[in-house]
């Protein structure tokens, strides 16, 4: 590349805009609790969830993630077709392959652009932000669409043992556009990444898989087939705990900024008590922390932009603050992002 083409690089990437989509219906903690042995009051106290978002019979996350898709392009003042690379997070697909980026792109019309499937679970949603923040710095995309997006409620197990489980998780996407940032002091300054396999088994879901042969046998139940997620909860709670303060402690010395300099603090929601935590770690009030959990569950790859939209369209952050992002995730995964907004 000659020297004039590097130099009209954008210096940073930016999210242009973000928006959200939760299907209609609503399940109470009451609700839960007529088919598990849980009550709203547990859920609450140990969780901080009241409620979330299941979508009706067979409805995927590649609908969910259209509509939310669709919203942050036009938010952003975009054109579909404006879009030059997709990249889809998400532990729930459609189907098991191709990946939900390729079904995404088909309805969005998106047919010949680059199209990518990102599988980190919790934090999926910063994983791909690096990604296109790479693309965007380097001149490989102009506009790229990242999408978290997430069914739980056709892949939860409805009964007392996957209890701990169940109750946490919720369906939902949302979207960004990331493109050039408008000002090269503004846009993302630093993002840290992390993963640590040995803990995989801590928290995953062990089927389908090629570890099994034959893939899928005759007389397999759909438990058999499909399984449900494990998790041992307090090991995940405290390690959860524990890597978020330290990847934002990592990102601050980063930009050599401090605790005091983040105006805003979106934390993925997994638990609203590993949160709390986190914040009291740094010394936050609720004003410099976002959280939904209440309303949403975890709803994984789609947490963060939902909780972005939400924070942004509510004018709890504005241009010039210093933004956070951070998350944990089954992998383990981790991570933090900080913005100048
Ligand atoms: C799952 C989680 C809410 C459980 O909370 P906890 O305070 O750790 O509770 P424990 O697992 O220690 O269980 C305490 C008791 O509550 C019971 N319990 C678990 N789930 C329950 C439920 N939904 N309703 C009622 N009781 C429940 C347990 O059986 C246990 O009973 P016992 O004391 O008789 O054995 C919590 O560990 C957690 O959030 N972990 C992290 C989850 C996470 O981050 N996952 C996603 C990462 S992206």
């Amino acid at each position: 590349m000659s020297e004039s083409a590097a130099d009209r690089l954008p210096s940073k990437s930016h999210i242009l805009a973000a928006a959200f989509e939760v299907p209609r219906t609503v399940v109470t903690n009451d609700e839960l609790s007529s088919v598990l042995d849980t009550s709203d009051e547990w859920i609450q106290q140990r969780s901080g969830v009241k409620e979330r978002h299941y979508v009706d019979d067979a409805e995927g996350s590649v609908p969910l993630a259209e509509r939310a898709a669709r919203r942050a392009i036009e938010k952003a003042g975009l054109q579909v077709g404006d879009i030059d690379l997709l990249l889809c997070g998400t532990l729930s697909p459609d189907i098991d392959f191709p990946g939900n980026s390729a079904l995404l792109q088909d309805r969005l019309g998106l047919g010949g652009c680059l199209a990518l499937d990102v599988r980190n679970q919790c934090s999926g949603f910063l994983y791909m932000l690096a990604m296109a923040d790479q693309y965007v710095r380097t001149g490989g995309a102009k506009h790229v669409l990242v999408v978290g997006s997430e069914v739980h409620s056709s892949g939860l197990e409805f009964a007392d043992r996957s209890r701990h489980v169940t109750v946490l998780f919720g369906d939902g996407a949302g979207a960004v556009v990331v493109g050039a940032s408008p000002s090269p002091d503004r846009g993302l300054l630093t993002v840290n990444l992390h993963s640590e396999g040995a803990f995989a088994e801590k928290l995953c879901l062990l089927g389908p898989g090629s570890l099994h042969k034959p893939r899928l046998a005759k007389d397999w139940t759909p438990a058999d087939i499909y399984g449900w997620p494990q998790m041992d909860g307090r090991f995940v709670f405290r390690h959860a705990v524990t890597r978020m303060g330290e990847c934002i402690d990592e990102a601050l010395t980063a930009i050599g900024a401090t605790k005091d300099d983040i105006a805003m603090v979106i934390p993925h929601q997994a638990n609203l008590r590993i949160n709390q935590l986190v914040a009291m770690g740094l010394g936050f009030g609720d004003e410099r922390m976002a959280n939904n959990i209440d309303r949403y569950g975890n709803t994984t790859a789609a947490t963060i932009p939902i909780l972005l939209t939400e924070t942004w369209d509510a004018g709890r952050i504005r241009e010039g603050d210093l933004v956070c992002l951070a998350a944990f995730g089954a992998g383990f995964t981790w991570g933090a992002a900080l913005y100048r907004w």
